[in-house]
Formats: structure tokens, sequence, C-alpha cells
């Protein structure tokens, strides 16, 4: 009887929201959609696609339907998806003004309220433009790029027979990460620490209630430690900052309170240094991997890219750190480094939400709904990329290409706008770097079948493992 009750008024509940959405729909004029199921939408479609190799029908059945704006209801709540440059770029550059960044709760909830990614308005700027001028060019230049050279080097130094290139790679950048941000190099408090993360960054992608959730418990006690540990570091820094010791690294700048506007408490700092090391770790060891993934399948590449990497060695010793010119001097590896950023889409795309009634396209968006920007869609498009779906870093040489040159609009792995990833010269030179050591030192083969799939994140299920065996390159004798 109870149960018929309930399954009477979930019906009713169901029914009065798609006739409200139907008729606002008539009122506002959304653009054309499915909903799908009551309460589920069409999220077991868009999970189901996205946990194999190629996601794309989702969103190319629906384009081809309804066009490149499109309704649908995802993640329980109906969502405006675009698959438009134009839209996209319209998104990103109206945050604050017209959308405001929405992530789920289990994400929030992890992060801190402190982290950039949730900060909204004049603090936001203030801490977006502190990131950027600690991660800019000559920044890396002059500070880390002697460090990124140093502990990659390090890390590939141990490698024999198997390796789980996911794992190393994850291992390296959150190494450099921990340096950048707070001086520390790898020793057994950062491995810890390391360890402590994993377990946060598995409770992004769960229901964020931790009675229901096991993966969404342990997360939250492992933030709790992570936290923990952050403050401990934070109080020391500060008052050796006291004493008027100070380091160049994030920490130090936050603790001097720069980019305007005063100090910031312990809280706020740990937040922050929190989802800096989660934004800038997991990313970039994703396409660290994605990278030797798709070279190791296109042997052509890999062979030019080798040469490229072995005159950049020829001309220095073989334990010679890379300079910044040493960086400047890889163009071929700079059309690797988009091109895996284009076809692999670490952040397929980027959740907002309307802040107010938006015209768009002769369509409205209204208020308070989810938009969904998916830079995705964009980057696998024929119209804006010839064979889009094929890895060609050869594409980013051709100057006519439409993606390559001019490609602002169309090319976007780092979103757009106010929130442009302020780590986006970050990753391509630890990229770089990464991929100049392993090419002189190693050659692999992968060590089985290993698929990369897109669902909770873009990753390969058995995190890549390859053989390596170690490179005698023969330098060239000097006269
Ligand atoms: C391949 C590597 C990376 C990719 C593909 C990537 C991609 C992105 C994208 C698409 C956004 C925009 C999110 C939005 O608009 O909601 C973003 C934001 C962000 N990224 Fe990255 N990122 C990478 C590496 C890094 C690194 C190394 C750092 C470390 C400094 C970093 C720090 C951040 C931060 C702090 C934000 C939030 C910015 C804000 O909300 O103002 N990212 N990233």
């Amino acid at each position: 009887m109870e149960y018929s009750i309930s399954l009477f008024l979930s019906l009713l509940l169901a029914s009065s929201f798609i006739y409200f959405l139907l008729r606002s729909r008539r009122r506002l004029r959304l653009p054309p959609g499915n909903l799908g199921l009551p309460f589920v939408g069409e999220t077991l479609q868009l999970i189901s696609a996205y946990k194999t190799e190629n996601p794309e029908p989702f969103i190319d059945e629906r384009v081809a339907r309804f066009g490149t704006l499109f309704t649908t209801h995802i993640f329980g709540e109906p969502t405006v998806f675009s698959a438009d440059p134009d839209t996209n770029r319209f998104i990103l550059q109206n945050e604050g003004k017209l959308f405001e960044s929405s992530y789920p709760g289990s994400i929030s909830n992890l992060l801190g309220r402190h982290s950039l990614l949730l900060m909204r308005g004049n603090l936001h700027k203030r801490m977006h433009s502190l990131t950027m001028s600690f991660a800019n060019s000559s920044i890396i230049r002059d500070h880390f790029l002697v460090d990124i050279d140093r502990l990659v080097r390090l890390n590939l130094e141990s490698w024999t027979g198997m390796v789980f290139l996911m794992e190393e790679a994850k291992k390296i950048t959150f190494e450099l990460s921990v340096k950048q941000l707070m001086s520390f190099d790898p020793c057994e408090w950062t491995e810890s620490l390391r360890k402590e993360y994993v377990l946060v960054i598995e409770g992004f992608f769960t229901i964020p209630f931790a009675i229901f959730s096991t993966t969404y418990r342990r997360a939250i006690q492992a933030r709790t430690k992570v936290a923990e540990a952050l403050s401990l570091v934070v109080r020391q820094r500060r008052t050796e900052s006291e004493k008027g010791e100070r380091k160049n690294d994030m920490l130090g700048a936050l603790l001097e309170g720069d980019g305007g506007g005063g100090g910031f408490s312990d809280e706020e700092i740990v937040d922050f240094l929190l989802a800096l090391l989660v934004a800038g770790y997991e990313t970039t060891s994703t396409i660290m991997t994605l990278a030797v993934k798709f070279l190791t399948e296109t042997p052509l590449a890999l062979a030019q890219l080798k040469e490229e990497h072995d005159a950049i060695r020829a001309r220095k010793g073989e334990s010679e750190p890379l300079e910044w010119n040493d960086y400047k001097s890889m163009p071929f590896t700079q059309c690797v480094v988009n091109e895996t950023l284009r076809i692999a889409n670490i952040i397929s795309g980027v959740f907002r939400r309307a802040m107010t009634d938006v015209n768009i396209k002769g369509y409205t968006i209204p208020k308070g709904w989810k938009v969904f920007a998916s830079l995705r869609a964009v980057h696998l498009d024929h119209e804006h990329f010839k064979d889009a779906r094929t890895f060609s870093p050869w594409r980013w040489q051709e100057q006519n290409n439409s993606g390559a040159a001019g490609s602002g609009n169309f090319f976007t792995p780092f979103g757009g706008g106010p929130r442009r990833c302020p780590g986006y010269e970050l990753a391509r030179v630890e990229l770089s770097v990464f991929l100049h050591h392993l090419i002189t030192r190693f050659s692999w083969v992968p060590a089985g079948e290993d698929k990369l799939v897109f669902f909770p994140t873009t990753r390969t299920q058995k995190r890549y493992p390859i053989n390596v065996e170690r490179r005698h390159v023969c330098k060239p004798c000097k006269q």
C-alpha cells in the first residue's frame, strides 16, 4: 500500500515536472531536445556512452536531430547542451555576468569553499590573477623549469621492465605540484599525502552522502587528513614568514597576501592549495599518459618526435638539464601537445548555471538552468577539424588548417574567459619535458590491451602498462 502511494506520488511529481517544462518551453522557446525519463533523464545513456572508447554517438545523434544547441536532462537537472563554438565562447566569456560555474555537490564539498574553482566575484578575479602570475612563462622559465627537469629525470631513473604509466605520471605531477606550491622535494611525507589525495579524488564522482557511499565517506576522511597536513605546513611557514623568511612559491605569495586586498586566513590558504593540487595533478598526468598512448599507436609521429628530441640531446651532454631555449626549439612536440589536448579532451566540457534568462541563437536558456559547454564536441567536429577523430599532429603544422591557425574559437582545451585554466603553460612545459626524457632514454611497447574511457574521468582502464627498455643513443663524434 505504502509502495503504491509513493509510486503514485512520484509519477504525479514527474508528470507535473514535465508538464511545467513543456509549458515553459512553449513560453520561452527552449532549444529542441529530449528530456528522457522522469528523474534520470538521459543520464544513463550519457554514462554508458562515456564508459566506452567511443562516446561520440551520444552527441552526434542529438546534434543530427536537434542541432548544435539542444536540451537534455542529465545528472538530475534539465540542461542545455552546447556543441557550438560561438555559444561555448559566449558562455565562457559571460562568467559572472550571465552564467556562473556550477560543480556537483560531491566536488564542492571535497574541494572546500575557498578553492579557486568555487570562488565568485571580485575574490575570484583577484585569486585567478594571483594564480596566473604564479604560473606564467617567466616564472616557469626562471624558477620551475629546473625542478621540472630534475624531478622528471629522477623518476625515470628508477624505471625498469613493466611500468604502469598512469601511476608513474601521477607520481611525477604530484611531486611537481608540491614543489611548485610549497617547495617540498619528494619524501615520505609527500608520498603519504599523495595516497590521501587519491582517495579524495575518488570521491568526486560519487553521491555526496556519507550514509550511501563508502567511497564518499573515505574521501571526506582523507580530505580531513590532507587539510590537517597542509594546515601544519601553513602554520610553520607563517611563523617563518613573520621572521622575514620568504620562499619563492605559491604558499609564499599567499602568506604575503600578494595580488592586493590583504592577507588570507590559514583555512583559506589550505582550501586554495588543496584545490590547486587537484587541478594540476590529475589533468597533467592523464595528458602525459595519453600522449604516449597516441604516439605508440602512430609510429610515424613517434619517429618524428624522436628525431626532434635526439637532436636536442645531441647538442647537450647526456645529463645536462633542459633549458628554456631547448623547450622553445621543440616545434613538433608542440604539435603533439596540441593534438593530444584536442583529441583526449581531459576536461570534456564545463558546467555553468544561467543567472538570468539568456537569449542565444533564437532560443532562451531559462534562469537557473544548467548549461554544458562541450569542448569535446567542438574539438571532434569534422566541420572545424579535418578528419577530426584521428590523431594527426601534423595538422598543427598546416597554417590553413581551420583548427590550427586562428584556432581560438575552436581549440579550447583549457576553457576560456575569466575561468581560463591558469595552469595552461605549466601543463604544456611539463608534458614537453616529460616526453623529452622518456623518448631520449627509453623505447617501449604496450604490455597488453588497454582501453580509453571517459567516465567518471578520462583515463585508460588498466593504467596503461608498458614494457620499457633503455635506449643507447649514439652521439655523433665531435670533429
Ligand atoms: C592538461 C592539463 C590541464 C587541462 C586540460 C586543464 C583544463 C582546465 C579547464 C578546461 C579549466 C576551466 C574550468 C572551468 O571553466 O570551469 C581549468 C581550470 C583550472 N585549472 Fe586547469 N587544466 C590543466 C592543468 C592545470 C594545471 C597544471 C594547473 C595548476 C596550476 C591547473 C589549475 C587550474 C585551476 C586552479 C582552474 C580553476 C580556474 C578558475 O576557476 O578560475 N590546471 N583547467
